[in-house]
């Protein structure tokens, strides 16, 4: 499946195929640019898909830098781009060269910085390995690194040229990370399209045993939906928050728990359990839409049913969230599937009864 983000001169295509990473080369030349090109991944991804992608890259004429980076979120440091920088240089590539981002949304974060900053910008291609970095992190051009004080505080815009999505890369997922990746997937469909939504219902126990065509068909649909949101606010002014749905409450349980007790996902699908029984506390919402969200989320191996949450470290969090104006954190409520409505006057009542609501036992 082949989806375009068209964002005028900055469009670009997103593949969704499997074995597709075999096909990078040709794919980069036919947009006509140097023939350097710096590879960058992390040392077990390297190990698993480097080389299918520097040997076509190599056969397409490309002359190829490997620059490996920590795992995880431990790559997204000032002094890790500052290697690359190094290696960038060491090797030769300008603005007319191409910098490649193999691996999970940390490694897509970090190349894409050091893309957009090199020289002021060099080309940049995303070949994201993770569901969460295919159906998120590798559309729509944040890049990023960390600060020691906050997440993502460094960063720019830069669109890539080019989205490979392999999905067989997702095989060798652990089921934790993959599940996680599942989340903003489920999410997609909740926020933005019931059809989608009701497809992946369907398919649930297919995508969870990870059956190829289906992986293809769903994470592909998700891209279209991702790119859809992109296009119509390509630098996050108001419509790129309904894809912030299940994060408010998301990001605080993570912040709050220290970032160790809950995957992404996790974190994300709870937060979606939540935010499901806001809209319905506050009458937005039907119990019935709250238990399709709630069923999708435990059908794909996520968790809906919390115990042991410190809610007033849970409020605090969600007050310091980045995305608060003037004191008022925004929620993305969803009043029946593949809708979505701004809402901006949940109180930390609501929030504590919703809190209540998921301890395991209750309804
Ligand atoms: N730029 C954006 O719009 C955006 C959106 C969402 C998230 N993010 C960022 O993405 C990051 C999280 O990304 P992630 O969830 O992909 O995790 P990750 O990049 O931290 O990767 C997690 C682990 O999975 C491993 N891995 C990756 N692909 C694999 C594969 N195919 N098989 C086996 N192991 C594999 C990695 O080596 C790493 O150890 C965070 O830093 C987050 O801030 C960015
Ligand atoms: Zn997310």
């Amino acid at each position: 499946m082949n989806v375009t983000v068209s964002l005028g001169s900055r469009s670009y295509a997103i593949v969704v195929e499997s074995g597709a990473l075999g096909s990078v080369g040709g794919r980069l030349r036919a947009l006509g640019v140097g023939a350097r090109a710096a590879l960058v991944s992390d040392a077990a991804i390297m190990r698993l898909y480097g080389k299918t992608v520097a040997d076509g890259l190599e056969a397409a004429g490309f002359a190829v830098t490997l620059v490996e980076v920590p795992e995880g979120e431990a790559a997204k440091r000032l002094d890790v781009a500052a290697q690359c920088w190094d290696a960038l240089l060491a090797a030769g590539l300008d603005r007319t060269s191409t910098v490649l981002a193999l691996g999970g949304g940390a490694v897509g974060d970090l190349a894409g910085f050091v893309s957009a900053t090199y020289m002021r910008g060099t080309n940049f291609v995303q070949l994201p390995t993770t569901v969460l970095a295919q159906v998120d992190a590798s559309i729509g051009g944040k890049t990023a690194i960390d600060h020691p004080k906050a997440k993502n505080l460094i960063g720019a815009f830069h669109q890539p040229r080019l989205v490979v999505c392999d999905p067989t890369t997702t095989l060798t997922l652990p089921p934790r990370e993959f599940s996680s990746g599942l989340a903003e997937i489920v999410k997609h469909g909740i926020v933005l399209d019931a059809e989608y939504f009701g497809e992946v219902e369907r398919d649930a126990a297919a995508l969870l045993a990870r059956e190829l065509p289906v992986l293809e068909r769903v994470i592909g649909g998700s891209c279209r939906l991702k790119a859809g949101v992109v296009e119509r606010d390509e630098q996050e002014a108001e419509l790129r928050a309904v894809l912030n749905y299940g994060h408010t409450i998301g990001h605080a349980l993570e912040a709050a728990s220290g970032y160790a007790r809950f995957a992404h996902g996790e974190a994300v699908a709870l937060g979606i359990a939540a935010e499901a029984r806001l809209a319905r506390r506050l009458g937005l919402a039907s119990e019935e839409t709250v238990g399709r969200q709630e069923r999708l989320l435990e059908a794909v191996g996520l968790p809906v049913r919390i115990d042991a949450v410190d809610v007033e470290a849970l409020l605090a969090a969600i007050t310091r969230d980045k995305k608060a104006r003037d004191g008022h954190v925004p929620f993305v409520l969803a009043p029946r599937i593949g809708a979505f409505r701004l809402v901006y006057d949940v109180s930390p009542d609501d929030i504590r009864a919703v809190m209540a609501e998921l301890r395991p036992g209750r309804g």
